[in-house]
Parts: C-alpha cells; sequence; structure tokens
C-alpha cells in the first residue's frame, strides 16, 4: 500500500509525508524538505494555492497525487526496483520540471520506497543504498550564523558555516556544538541577540559579513580549537537573492552595489584572511559570466559549490563542466525530484572531477533519508545546519548512530575533500 499525508515543516508550512507498506507488513516513511532560497530551475513543489489553508502552501493536491495517481501504478512493484519506480512516476508526469504530479509527491514516494526496499533486505538504508563499500562519514558543515532569506536580520549572505574536522565523526560534531556554544557566549558578550534562524544558526545583526566571520574564528579559538586545523569555514552567499541582473546589491545591509568583478574581489580577501575552504553559490544563478571569472581566479584553491546553478540536475551541471564553471555541486534530492536522478547527477559529478556536497533544505522534517544517502554514496560532505533544532540535530545523530553500527569499519573524510579535484 503506498498512502500520503500532509504534514508540517519546521517553518509550520505543510509538506508531503508518504507510507510504502510492504505485504510483510513492513513500511517505509519519508518526508520531503521545501527551501526558502530556491533556484530557478528546481523541480516543482506542487502547492495547492487554496488561500482557505495554510495560506495557501497546502499539499492536498500533491497527497492526491500520491495516493490516486502514482500508488495505484506502483503498489505491485518490488521496492527494490527504485530505477523503475522513478522512471514510472517520471513518466506519469510527463513534463521536463515535474509541475504535474509535483517533485514533493513523486520525491517522498521514491524515497519511501528506498526505506522500504531497505527494511526488506533488512540492511541498513546506507547499505541498501550503497553497498558494502558504504562506510564513509561525511565532514559536517554547520551553518552556525543564518543571514539572506532564513534570518530577519542584516546580512545578505545566507549561510556562514563552520566544517569541523575531528578523528571520527563523533568528534567532528562535538567541536561543532562546542563552537557554536562558546559563538552563543561570543554574542552575548557584545550585547547580540542569540536568537537562531531557519537552519539553526544565530542570526545577529552585525556590521559586515567579515564581522560574522571574525565572531566565528573567535569562537573556535575560545572553545579551545584551531581555526584552519581542527575547524576550518566555508559560506552559501545564495547571491541569487541579491543580484539584480547586473549586480550583487546588499539590500539588508550596507545597500551597496557590486558589480561581478567587485564581488569576486570580496570573496578573494575573505579567503585570504580566514580559513575558508569553499563558497556555494558565491555568484548568482543567471551570473554564468561572474561564475566562469571566479572558477578562475579561485576555483584552484576553493571549493566553489553550486547549487541554484545547477539545482542538482544532470543536464545543467553537465553546461557547467563544459564551460568550466564552479568545481562542486551541491545535492538536494528534492530540486531534481527521485533517488534515481540524485544518484545519476552525483556520478556523472564525479566522473567530471566535481565534489558532491549532499544538502538539507532551510524547511525541514525529522526524515533523516540525507545521512543515509551521503554514507551510501561517499559523498564524504553535508550541510545540515546547526547542532540545534531538531530537524537539524536528527541528521547529525542519525550520523552518530552509523558511526556506531559501522564500528571499526567506519571511515571519516578529511580535510583534502574540500580540495578542488
Ligand atoms: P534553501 O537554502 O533550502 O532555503 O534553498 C539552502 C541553501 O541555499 O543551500
Ligand atoms: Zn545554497
Amino acid at each position: 500500500m503506498v498512502r500520503a499525508r500532509e504534514i508540517l515543516d519546521s517553518r509550520g508550512n505543510p509538506t508531503v509525508e508518504v507510507d510504502v507498506v510492504l505485504d510483510s507488513g513492513k513500511m517505509g516513511r519519508a518526508s520531503v524538505p521545501s527551501g526558502a532560497s530556491t533556484g530557478v530551475l528546481e523541480a516543482v513543489e506542487l502547492r495547492d494555492k487554496d488561500m482557505g489553508r495554510f495560506l495557501g502552501r497546502g499539499v492536498q493536491k500533491a497527497v492526491r497525487n500520491v495516493n490516486k495517481v502514482i500508488g495505484p501504478k506502483v503498489v505491485k512493484m518490488d521496492p527494490s526496483e527504485q530505477k523503475k519506480i522513478d522512471a514510472l512516476m517520471v513518466r506519469l508526469d510527463g513534463t521536463p520540471n515535474k509541475s504535474r504530479l509535483g517533485a514533493n509527491a513523486i520525491l517522498g514516494v521514491s524515497l519511501a520506497v528506498a526505506h522500504a526496499a531497505a527494511l526488506d533486505s533488512e540492511l541498513p538504508l546506507y547499505e541498501s543504498l550503497g553497498g558494502r563499500d558504504a562506510r564513509l562519514l561525511p565532514i559536517p558543515m554547520m551553518n552556525i550564523v543564518n543571514g539572506g532569506a532564513h534570518a530577519d536580520n542584516n546580512l545578505d549572505f545566507q549561510e556562514f558555516m563552520i566544517a569541523p574536522i575531528g578523528r571520527n565523526f563523533a568528534e567532528s560534531l562535538r567541536f561543532g556544538a562546542e563552537v557554536f556554544h562558546s559563538l552563543k557566549a561570543n554574542l552575548m558578550k557584545n550585547g547580540l541577540s542569540t536568537a537562531v534562524g531557519d537552519e539553526g544558526g544565530f542570526a545577529p545583526k552585525l556590521g559586515s559579513h567579515q564581522h560574522a566571520v571574525q565572531h566565528i574564528v573567535e569562537s573556535i579559538e575560545d572553545a579551545g580549537l584551531k581555526p584552519g586545523r581542527d575547524v576550518v569555514l566555508a559560506m552559501d552567499s545564495a547571491a541569487s537573492e541579491f543580484y539584480d541582473g547586473s549586480n550583487y546589491v546588499f539590500k539588508k545591509s550596507t545597500k551597496s552595489r557590486l558589480s561581478s568583478e567587485k564581488m569576486i574581489d570580496v570573496y578573494s580577501d575573505m579567503c585570504r584572511n580566514y580559513p575558508i575552504v569553499s563558497l556555494e553559490d558565491p555568484m548568482a544563478e543567471n551570473d554564468w559570466s561572474g561564475w566562469k571569472a571566479i572558477t578562475n581566479r579561485l576555483g584552484r584553491k576553493v571549493q566553489l559549490v553550486g547549487d541554484d546553478l545547477f539545482v542538482t540536475n544532470r543536464k545543467v551541471l553537465a553546461k557547467g563542466v563544459r564551460q568550466g564553471v564552479a568545481n562542486a555541486v551541491l545535492i538536494k534530492v528534492n530540486q531534481i525530484g527521485t533517488l534515481t536522478e540524485t544518484f545519476d547527477t552525483m556520478s556523472f559529478a564525479a566522473k567530471s572531477g566535481y565534489r558532491c556536497v549532499i544538502s538539507h533544505r532551510s524547511g525541514e522534517t525529522e526524515d533523516t533519508s540525507i545521512s543515509d544517502i551521503s554514507v551510501a554514496t561517499s559523498a564524504g560532505q553535508i550541510k545540515t545546519g546547526a547542532p540545534s533544532r531538531g530537524e537539524r540535530t536528527a541528521k547529525y545523530n542519525r550520523l552518530l548512530r552509523i558511526e556506531e553500527e559501522l564500528g571499526k569499519r567506519a571511515k571519516l573524510s578529511g580535510r583534502g575533500v574540500f580540495r578542488p579535484l
């Protein structure tokens, strides 16, 4: 049996949850995340637009599409046939961007099928998807200062992340949590807000992006750790959010307008002054010449991750590879809508010498599929928010359990994972 329902995500918006119940009675369950700073080319999240419910954000249509359209077609199929089931859903939808049935409907089924298959074969999800070789734990990239579309402060850059590198995942996570607490103390000492944003990071009003990084570096030191050795830094500017078609306009802070070239100067300086190893969406999704320029300038030293730029879409990534743009791709299952297509994009990235970063969305649920996916694919990097808010810690805690389960076989990805290939 396949059944879907409307549940709430971490922002109090409705989202889709799907149960796939096998004849044995075993049940695979998954739910679908939702972004705030979405790429234009993402697969379509179907919303009801009925203003009488949830401010128009209901997902009853997507739920109905699972229960009435997809369910009856896949109910007789074997859950181990993930590729066939995903391909069938893509055909049933029939549009290039899943706008008919909704990527939220399709992804819910795709992930729930994967969980059902794992239960059926009595394997943990990471092993069911990745085989016996799946034993590489990712470095967590923890978004401890939130800005942009994820907070109502004055930071235009969306995410300031720490990537703690311990001897194993548990130690990395501990470093991350310790820095989080020391950052809280640092902000309090400076009379700044310690309320958190959508991804669990603090959302203080600060003088500049450089100040945010400065507070983080001090906090790493206050925690008794060494910036650049124990903890490195990453940013996701989500620059499409503040690009007006020709300039980058800091509308939340200084109102300054920067050309692509000047914007790249800012990044270049920040990477020189701080141990920043990864820049995500430093340029806007429709500023391909800016992207090309930053790749030429920084692409041999710093990881440059395309999120809104590539939207986990193999075809869009192929354009980037052809043009020599970016050197890594952010992987969000709901940007493309099926597990099969996600894996396809990832293997294409690997073949093309691009790194993959597994990612949550700013609107999340308690679902932890991405933790297993990160291990199954040996991606080596995961970003799933601060060590705060249950929907974020659920993913990190799942990785703790996976590491424990793998025992001596477990291996933590190293600092080298950020080095461009
Ligand atoms: P989103 O943000 O989920 O709101 O799109 C996450 C990101 O930009 O990486
Ligand atoms: Zn992003």
